[in-house]
């Protein structure tokens, strides 16, 4: 007998979205299936059908993807793989079972030379190996599966994985000064807001498929960002940095180039589904809060 509440299978299942995604309160409306690359690898046709000839999902939720942006500029290939190849992938099996696509990409398919906020219909130029590869699974969605949503999120952090959330909270009890970039803008985004934007674009009836941007409504430097998580990882334990100083981003070489102006225009999203742009104070909180064992270890 078919469960009555809408079914949605989530790919990636161990990374920072899927995470946000299975232990969201809304998740409660939801059937989930969440499959780890274990279970579903996209970068093999064979096991995506299977696992949809299987579970007959309403949804896919399209998490899975090679995130290590510095790795990709000395692995292009596999990034390639997983992020295009299996994009692709993904929506073809999709298309072919009349399944919705919510297939997830990012703010590096821009350059960051703009001086305003990217609009869905700004020119993309990706400026780094991630970036490319995020842009042609992209195109591959669009290409492949009609009924698909694009969501382009940026900076994404949460209490799961490894993110700058949490890296700067262990490196607070380790080290007495930070050096952190100063010159590079982006909108952080707690993975637990972009899950409550997928449930309810969801839960829409009348959803338009298209492509969305959705990002926090406060741009910082990730100099800024430090500077908050330090602030508010003081109010739940002594820590030991004492200064966060500013750096440029020539001071600090990564192998992969990032854009300087990482800012996402979220009116389409809001106009088309209601769904405002969250601020990251309260994220912060709650990642302290929840499990502070993790974050501070
Ligand atoms: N993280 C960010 O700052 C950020 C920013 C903008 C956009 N995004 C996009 O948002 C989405 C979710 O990101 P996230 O932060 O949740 O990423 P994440 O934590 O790195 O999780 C990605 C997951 O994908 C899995 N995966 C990798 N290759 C796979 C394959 N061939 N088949 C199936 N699964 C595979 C990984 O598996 P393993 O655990 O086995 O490695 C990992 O669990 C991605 O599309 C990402 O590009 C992320």
């Amino acid at each position: 007998m078919r469960n009555s509440l809408p079914k949605v299978l989530i790919t990636g299942g161990r990374g920072q979205l899927a995470n946000a995604l299975l232990y969201h309160p809304h998740a409660f409306a939801f059937y989930l299936i969440v499959m780890s690359r274990d279970e579903l690898d996209i970068t093999e046709p064979e096991s995506i059908k299977l696992a949809l000839e299987t579970h007959n999902p309403d949804f896919v939720i399209n998490t899975a993807a090679y995130t290590a942006v510095d790795k990709a500029e000395s692995d292009e290939d596999q990034a390639l793989l997983v992020n295009h190849i299996g994009a692709r992938n993904v929506a073809d099996a999709c298309a072919e079972r009349n399944i919705i696509l919510v297939h997830l990409s990012t703010d590096y398919v821009f350059d960051g030379a703009a001086p305003i906020p990217y609009t869905e219909e700004s020119a993309t130029a990706p400026i780094n190996i991630y970036g490319q590869s995020k842009l042609l699974g992209e195109q591959a969605v669009r290409e492949s599966c009609e009924k698909h949503i694009i969501l382009r999120v940026s900076g994404v952090f949460s209490e799961y994985g490894t993110n700058f959330v949490k890296s700067i909270v262990r490196q607070s009890h380790e080290k007495a000064e930070l050096s952190v970039v100063a010159d590079q803008i982006t909108c952080p985004t707690y993975a637990g807001d972009i899950a409550e934007a997928i449930y309810k674009i969801l839960a829409t009836e009348d959803r338009i498929y298209s492509t969305y941007h959705f990002c926090s409504k406060d741009p910082v430097s990730w100099h800024q960002f430090a500077v908050s998580i330090i602030a508010e990882a003081e109010t739940f334990a002594p820590i030991k940095t004492q200064k966060v100083l500013p750096i440029s981003a020539v001071d600090y070489p990564t192998a992969a180039k990032r854009p300087a102006y990482s800012v996402l225009n979220c009116d389409k999203i809001r106009f088309t589904y209601g769904i405002e742009q969250p601020g990251t104070q309260k994220a912060l909180q709650t990642i302290l809060s929840l499990i502070p064992e993790k974050t501070h270890a």
